[in-house]
């Protein structure tokens, strides 16, 4: 079973869409230490925001960068010309519906037409929990599985475009790649969290530098689903290698949290930061944490990194990217991470 850090697989050449973004420029990380050949997409390859992706290991020798838009098929198909895979992971992150839904789902289309223009072998499609999970009328016994589908209604009467919009995108990838007979397997990460490697803050990493700036004074009354950014990248590339992988879905979730219990973990580790200590809803029963299985990418041999590692690493990279100040620690409330 292929797993990080076995032999390096030389000789191929695939492209990252999005490659700039938190969870491509993971994916960039470990294809380049892999020995692919990378051809990332970016919309400025001259914004200073993408320049991490340069100082990767392997890049100078194996990283192109190429200029694309989602809504440009042109430009997407000449990034994907001469690849054996794609790994589509571009995509507005927002709740706007105007900025999301077209590129997502148009976006999705034209990559997949471009994969097939080009005979790539597989693409790997980034889609979300957010495609598999939003259904009122799923009962609180229901194992959330890759069988699970969002109620589009439901997205669209809360106004929730982001879950909308990357349900349609998937439901738009499986149609194109039937009718186009591309290989396709989806991966539906959580909640992502870790170490970034850009400098710039992406919309999952604000999720918990609120509660570490004090700009929460409460946490709410809800459960979150959480997974490290590594094993994200990790699920990619094996749903990629694993011949088995062909027309898969696969979700990708290590644990399901109350935002009550994120916080007494970061305040266990982090007591220096002012950490929400009281729920916004302490009149209603605490919300429950809802069951999901992570099977599938475990038996492809991904070990998911636990979630109380998850956002040790998050704040440390805060910290690190100089997007979290660090107070000093008083002597007695030092603790071990581990
Ligand atoms: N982070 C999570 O918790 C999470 C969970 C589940 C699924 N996902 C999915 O994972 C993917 C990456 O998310 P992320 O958190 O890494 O987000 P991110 O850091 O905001 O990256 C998004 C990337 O998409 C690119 N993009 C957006 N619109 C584009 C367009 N029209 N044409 C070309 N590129 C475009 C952005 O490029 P620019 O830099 O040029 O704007 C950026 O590189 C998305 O598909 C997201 O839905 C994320």
């Amino acid at each position: 079973m292929p797993v990080d850090g076995d032999a390096p697989v030389y000789g191929q050449t695939v492209c990252v869409t999005g490659a700039g973004g938190f969870i491509a420029s993971w994916i960039v990380k470990l294809l380049l230490e892999r020995g692919y050949t990378v051809k990332g997409t970016v919309r400025n390859p001259e914004d200073p925001k993408n320049g991490h992706l340069k100082e990767l290991e392997g890049a100078k020798e194996r990283l192109i960068l190429c200029k694309a838009d989602l809504l440009d098929y042109e430009s997407i198909k000449l990034a994907i010309g001469g690849c054996d895979g794609v790994f589509h992971t571009a995509s507005p992150v927002t709740d706007d519906p105007e900025k999301m839904v077209e590129p997502a789902v148009n976006g999705t289309r034209n990559v997949i037409i471009a994969a097939s223009e080009a005979k790539v072998r597989r693409v790997v499609f980034t889609s979300s929990i957010g495609a598999v999970h939003m259904d009122p009328n799923r009962s609180p016994d229901v194992v959330v599985d890759e069988s699970c589908w969002s109620n589009l209604d439901f997205c669209k009467n809360t106004k929730n475009w982001y879950c909308y919009g990357k349900a349609v995108a998937e439901q738009a990838a499986w149609e194109v790649a039937k009718e186009k007979g591309v290989d396709l397997a989806v991966v539906c990460p959580v909640l992502t969290l870790g170490p970034l490697l850009q400098s710039n803050l992406n919309a999952s990493i604000v999720h918990v530098l609120k509660y570490l700036t004090g700009s929460a004074k409460t946490y709410a009354n809800s459960v979150q689903a959480y997974v490290h950014v590594r094993d994200v990248a990790l699920a990619h590339i094996l749903v990629f290698e694993s011949p088995s992988s062909s027309f898969g879905r696969y979700l990708c979730a290590e644990s399901v949290l109350h935002r009550g219990e994120v916080c007494d973990i970061l305040a266990k580790y982090f007591p220096e930061y002012p950490i929400p200590t009281k729920c916004s809803d302490e009149a209603s029963p605490r919300a429950q944490p809802y069951r999901f299985s992570n099977q599938k990418l475990k038996d492809l041999g991904l070990e998911f990194t636990p979630v109380k590692q998850c956002l040790y690493d998050t704040v440390k990279s805060l910290q690190e990217k100089g997007h979290l100040s660090v107070p000093p620690r008083r002597e007695e409330t030092v603790v071990s991470h581990y």
